[in-house]
């Protein structure tokens, strides 16, 4: 079976990670080769995650470059450097611009824990995404993959899951239902099924 390299890129705790990682384990990603697993953050727990899977780690710091572009051609340089096919970012937080999305076209996956288009965009990240639909009021909230363009949150969608908004639920276990009943099935599975495709 023809494996393709992945990078997952990550900024915090890494249960996106984790998930695909344990998927892995599993033997249910048999098209995917998880190669590499870079951070912008030194102190990510989702280092130790890759380093417990003996997955070879970077770490890319923005604060380390004056300039958004050094930042982004020393993102180039090590993917280009680790062969990697497909960039899935998971929990990532730095921004990264439209000139860098254009050397991978197609080729960066994305998960947002809402129902693109509501809740979604700049600013939208983290628990704002979750205040962000309680405080409107819908009752259906849920998780997106995603292509990655120069959009926030506006490329090509992959794969929805919807999950239910319970009556008086806080903002921390919207989104822990999010994770566990979207997000940690969603992202493993467009994953596989985009390196599936791939020639
Ligand atoms: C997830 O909610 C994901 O949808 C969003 O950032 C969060 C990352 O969580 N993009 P984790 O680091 O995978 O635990």
């Amino acid at each position: 079976m023809l494996k393709h390299k992945i990078a997952v890129l990550v900024s915090g705790s890494g249960t996106n990670l984790q998930a695909i990682l344990d998927k892995a384990a599993a033997g249910e990603l048999p098209h995917v080769h998880i190669a590499l697993v870079i951070a912008d953050n030194p102190a990510a727990y989702a280092l130790t995650r890759a380093h417990q899977a003996n997955i070879p780690t970077a770490i890319v710091c923005r604060k380390q470059f004056s300039q958004q572009e050094q930042f982004e051609q020393q993102l180039l340089t090590v993917l280009a450097q680790n062969n990697i096919e497909l960039i899935v970012l998971a929990g990532f937080l730095a921004i990264l611009s439209g000139n860098f999305v254009q050397h991978y076209p197609k080729r960066i996956l994305n998960i947002h824990p809402s129902l693109i288009p509501s809740f979604c965009g700049k600013g939208y990240y983290g628990l704002k995404v979750h205040q962000a639909a309680l405080a409107y009021g819908v009752k259906l909230t849920g998780a997106t993959v995603h292509f990655v363009n120069e959009i926030p949150d506006g490329g090509e969608i992959i794969s929805q899951k919807a999950v239910e908004i319970l009556p008086g639920d806080t903002p921390e276990q919207l989104q822990k239902r999010v994770m566990e009943q979207a997000e940690w099935q969603l992202l493993p599975a467009a994953i596989e099924s985009v390196c599936t495709n791939l020639p």
